[in-house]
């Protein structure tokens, strides 16, 4: 298996309870390594169209409210597999169906608040870092 990217959200409900760390150590714990990362406040237009593809789902306003709600940390996370790795590691969507040992088991508040997003793809992982990172900022 071939050494791959993800792009990883550390949202604000977790960044709101100092979790950025806790989060992290499960990534790395995982065999993920962060090979770029920032703290941004996204703006109401950058979620809107970060998750354009949701933008008919019942959920849209709340989930980009939520998102622009407080700061969150983008990163580029490189491993084995690294898509499914992380999505893996993250857990369920839901918390209450997350597997133990799953960052949205430990973490999450609810099918929103749910502490991270990751990549579905390799082909969504490379549109979604090049969203937020130029390719300076990624220093494998
Ligand atoms: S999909 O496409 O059906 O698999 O959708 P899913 O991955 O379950 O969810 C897509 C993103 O929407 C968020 N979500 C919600 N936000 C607010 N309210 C509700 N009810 C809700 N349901 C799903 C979910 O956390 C996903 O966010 P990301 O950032 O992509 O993980």
């Amino acid at each position: 298996m071939a050494t791959t990217r993800t792009f990883s959200i550390i949202k604000p409900d977790a960044t709101r309870r100092n979790l950025t760390g806790a989060v992290t150590a499960k990534l790395e714990e995982a065999g993920l390594r962060v090979v770029a990362s920032k703290r941004i406040r996204m703006t109401k237009e950058q979620a809107e169209g970060f998750y354009a593809v949701h933008k008919e789902r019942p959920f849209f306003n709340d989930l980009v409210s939520f998102m622009i709600s407080g700061p969150v940390v983008v990163q580029v996370l490189e491993g084995e597999d690294a898509v499914a790795a992380n999505r893996k590691i993250m857990g369920a969507t839901n918390p209450a169906q997350a597997d133990e040992g799953t960052i949205r088991k430990a973490f999450a508040e609810s099918i929103e608040a749910n502490s991270v997003h990751g990549s579905d793809s390799a082909e969504n992982a490379e549109i979604e870092i090049a969203y937020f990172f130029k390719p300076e900022e990624i220093v494998g």
